[in-house]
């Protein structure tokens, strides 16, 4: 496989826009391949949503030094939306809500933009399935599938987005854009927090079913159980801007056992109280 299908990235540092002195992520290199799964663990404040929010193309965070390849192109060289188009999925740790916006014309605008390609074809048509667009009825009932499989009411698509939705409603609708807009590169920012046992095993059973050769997953959690549904092949621990360790589905086990406090202390890392809590802690609140 040759790297023109892989998220590279490289020696990563990412400051605020605001404050390009302090750099929040200080080195980051990681490599996701079709098909893989990896999990990056980490303490709160470690720098998680900042890596999710860089490879996003966030305007509140820049890239100081590093580099991202996307299937063989520089990354930076695109807006967010054009990363979405270009195959690139963020779901969101929190959520925001557009009150005026439904959730069935927001999905149906993104998966035409999604469908339409980077650069915008002018013969694409949004509603002719011959120039490459869907029918109203075909993107009803591919919504309806996927409302089934992840067990959200029909109601939901009237209302408008996230506004008033419960965190785990919210994730839920994240979930959905997902199995809609089928990337070819998703990073789920603690889409664990804020849901049940239930919530979290449809949740997990609906990113389950929509894994495959050609989708590589980047699910980045304070909790293994998220991990007991979804299995990742690589597990990383960030902490403080780097990665400090990396292994198999067995270091999120021994996470849960320890906590975070050995294996930063084995990094050099005398932990905070914070950073030493174990990762098994019950879930904040969504916001
Ligand atoms: N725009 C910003 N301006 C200044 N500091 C920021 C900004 N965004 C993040 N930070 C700081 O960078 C650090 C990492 O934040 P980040 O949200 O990436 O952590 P996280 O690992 O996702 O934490 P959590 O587990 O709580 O979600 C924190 O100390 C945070 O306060
Ligand atoms: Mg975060």
């Amino acid at each position: 496989m040759s790297e023109s299908t892989h998220l590279v990235i490289k020696d990563l540092v990412v400051a605020p826009t605001s404050d390009p002195s302090k750099h929040i992520l200080q080195g980051i290199s990681l490599t996701v391949k079709p098909g893989e799964v990896h999990a990056i663990m980490g303490p709160n404040g470690s720098g998680k949503t900042t890596l999710s929010y860089a490879l996003m193309g966030h305007p509140s965070y820049q890239i100081v030094s590093g580099s991202v390849l996307w299937k063989g192109e520089d990354l930076m060289e695109y807006s967010a939306d054009q990363r979405a188009r270009l195959g690139l999925f963020l779901a969101f740790q929190y959520p925001t809500s557009i009150p005026g916006l439904s959730v069935a014309s927001f999905l149906r605008t993104a998966m035409n933009a999604r469908r339409s390609g980077l650069v915008r074809d002018p013969e694409f048509d949004p509603s002719d399935p011959v120039k490459g667009g869907m029918t109203m009825g075909e993107f009803r009932k591919l919504v309806k599938e996927k409302l089934t499989q992840l067990k959200m009411d029909e109601a939901f698509m009237t209302r408008y987005l996230n506004d008033g939705f419960s965190g785990g409603e919210k994730k839920r609708l994240e979930m959905l854009q997902m199995a809609l807009l089928k990337p070819e590169m998703a990073i789920l920012d603690e889409t664990d927090s804020g849901l049940d046992i239930d919530a979290l095993r449809i949740v997990a059973e609906g990113v389950n079913t929509m894994l495959s050769p050609e989708l590589g997953v980047l699910v980045i959690t304070h909790y293994q159980r998220l991990l007991d549904y979804l299995k990742p092949q690589f597990v990383h621990v960030l902490a403080r801007g780097r990665i400090v360790a990396s292994g198999g589905a067995d270091l999120a086990h021994r996470l849960e056992r320890e906590g975070y406090a050995p294996i930063l202390a084995e990094n050099g890392i005398n932990p905070t109280a914070d950073e030493a809590a174990t990762p098994t802690a019950a879930p904040a609140p969504s916001a």
